[in-house]
């Protein structure tokens, strides 16, 4: 019966606890590049190329998970960035809250921004996926639709796809009439007409980048143009539309783009039903929302504090911070008021750590993200409120 209840009692604790530390979405996540360049990471790790060589290269392909996840790698691999600082006599860096969470957003948000497409790729592309049907490309094609070399303002891909979703009844409508299958893209193949627009529409400045979107206002658009009314994120609900908290959107902006393209027929056809209007975007909405959409694997699965005492014993954290050990009474510390503060805070206090580990012959604990996941619980369910 005691153990139900504390189930119980724990039960309840995440619940409030998980909804008031939900992470505020980010403005601006580019913001974080500062605190990156600030705090020393760029003399060992590049961002795309650009920046030290002695670690990873940040913005590589990879992909680094929800808010814990990262936390988790981050802590995996304190022990190899200390010997660094030490080898290059580099002072190592603390943080604040605010620090730490702009420089996690930022890093989250590398994967977004894509790769630089092809320009032959995408006018091949056209040519392929039937564009030309209706546009024309280099002169050669259909006349029903406007030229591509005229569409210099879509070189930046966000618009082609905003612009894409605003055209797409129309669009579906014209080749339903032309019994013309509906062409599925990727996300690459997206980047890659973009590239071809960019260079066939003749524009003088090479680099127009890519608005970085802002996930905060996403999130309100996507309840006030509609979005709600057929899909959730997180919770229940039982609506015509997938779950977007169960799909994998971690993936480029243009990969995001791409899965609404792809899936708006089936779309266009349930607004119908459901007398839905069907929304139009403008000036940065599209980028804000898929901003929004990326972020949604942001959120952590919910820990189990029961699971976190069994880390917090197997890894070791009891020798130190329990029965008069050389750390501090956990439940005594200041309250987190944001999940940032777990990973800030161990990282603050990590050099003292590893010092009492070395003299122990201890060796570092690694936590995976599920360890780091139920730790968390594990700790705010022990940390006096104040
Ligand atoms: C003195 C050099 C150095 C500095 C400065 C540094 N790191 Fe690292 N970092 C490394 C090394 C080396 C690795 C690879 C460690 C390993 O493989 O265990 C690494 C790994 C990482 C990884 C995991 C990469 C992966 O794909 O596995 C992340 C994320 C990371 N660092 C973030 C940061 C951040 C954020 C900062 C700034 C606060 C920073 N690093 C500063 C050297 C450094
Ligand atoms: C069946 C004919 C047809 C096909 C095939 C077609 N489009 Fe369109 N497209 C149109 C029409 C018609 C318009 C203008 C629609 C409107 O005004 O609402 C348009 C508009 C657009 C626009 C917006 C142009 C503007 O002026 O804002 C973009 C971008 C676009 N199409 C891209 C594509 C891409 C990329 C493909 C191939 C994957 C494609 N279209 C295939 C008929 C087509
Ligand atoms: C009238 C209901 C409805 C509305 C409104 C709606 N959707 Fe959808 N959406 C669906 C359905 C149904 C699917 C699944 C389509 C399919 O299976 O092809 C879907 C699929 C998707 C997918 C792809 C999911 C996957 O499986 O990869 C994304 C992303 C998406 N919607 C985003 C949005 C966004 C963003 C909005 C608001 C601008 C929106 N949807 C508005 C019904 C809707
Ligand atoms: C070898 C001893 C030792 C081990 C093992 C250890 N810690 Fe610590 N920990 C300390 C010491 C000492 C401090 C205080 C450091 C300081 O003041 O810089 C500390 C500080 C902390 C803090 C910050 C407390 C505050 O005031 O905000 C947290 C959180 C923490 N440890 C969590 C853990 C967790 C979780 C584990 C297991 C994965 C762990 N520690 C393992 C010695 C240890």
């Amino acid at each position: 019966m005691k153990f139900i209840l504390t189930k119980i009692f724990f039960f309840l604790l995440i619940v409030s606890v998980t909804q008031a530390q939900e992470l505020k979405l980010p403005s601006n996540p580019l913001d974080g590049r500062i605190v990156f360049e600030e705090k020393g990471c760029i003399q060992c790790h590049a961002i795309g190329g650009y920046g030290g060589t002695v670690a990873p290269d940040l913005a590589k392909d990879q992909y680094y998970g929800s808010f814990l996840e990262l936390a988790s790698i981050i802590w995996n691999h304190i022990p190899e960035m200390n010997r660094k600082f030490r080898e290059l006599k580099m002072e190592r860096p603390t943080f604040t809250g605010k620090e730490m969470l702009d420089l996690i957003y930022f890093i989250y948000y590398l994967r977004y921004l894509g790769e630089p497409g092809s320009v032959s790729n995408g006018k091949k592309l056209l040519t392929e996926k039937g564009c030309i049907n209706c546009h024309k490309v280099s002169g050669k094609g259909g006349d029903i639709a406007p030229d591509f070399a005229d569409l210099g303002e879509y070189s930046s891909p966000l618009f082609m796809a905003q612009a894409m979703w605003n055209h797409g009844p129309s669009m579906l409508e014209t080749m339903k009439e032309l019994n013309l299958k509906y062409p599925e893209i990727s996300g690459d193949e997206i980047n890659d007409i973009s590239a071809y627009i960019r260079q066939a529409s003749a524009l003088t400045s090479v680099d127009i980048r890519m608005s970085p979107g802002n996930p905060a206002n996403g999130k309100k658009l996507f309840r006030k143009k509609g979005c709600v009314n057929c899909h959730s994120v997180g919770g229940e609900g039982k609506k015509t539309g997938p779950n977007l908290s169960e799909l994998d959107l971690n993936e480029s902006v243009t990969d995001i783009a791409a899965q609404m393209w792809n899936h708006s027929p089936a779309m266009i056809d349930y607004m119908k039903e459901e007398k839905i209007k069907y929304p139009m975007f403008e000036g940065n909405e599209m980028a804000d929302l898929i901003a929004y959409l990326y972020f949604i694997g942001f959120e952590d699965e919910p820990g189990d504090p029961v699971k976190g005492r069994m880390v917090f014993e197997e890894k070791g954290c009891v020798s130190c911070h329990e029965n008069g050990g050389v750390g501090p009474d956990l439940s005594k510390i200041k309250p987190f008021d944001s999940r940032i503060q777990i990973l800030q805070r161990m990282w603050n206090h990590a050099p003292r750590m590893e010092d009492l580990l070395l003299i122990r012959n201890n060796e570092w604990p690694e936590l995976s993200k599920e360890e780091m996941q139920n730790l968390y619980a594990y700790l705010i369910s022990i940390i006096q409120k104040k």
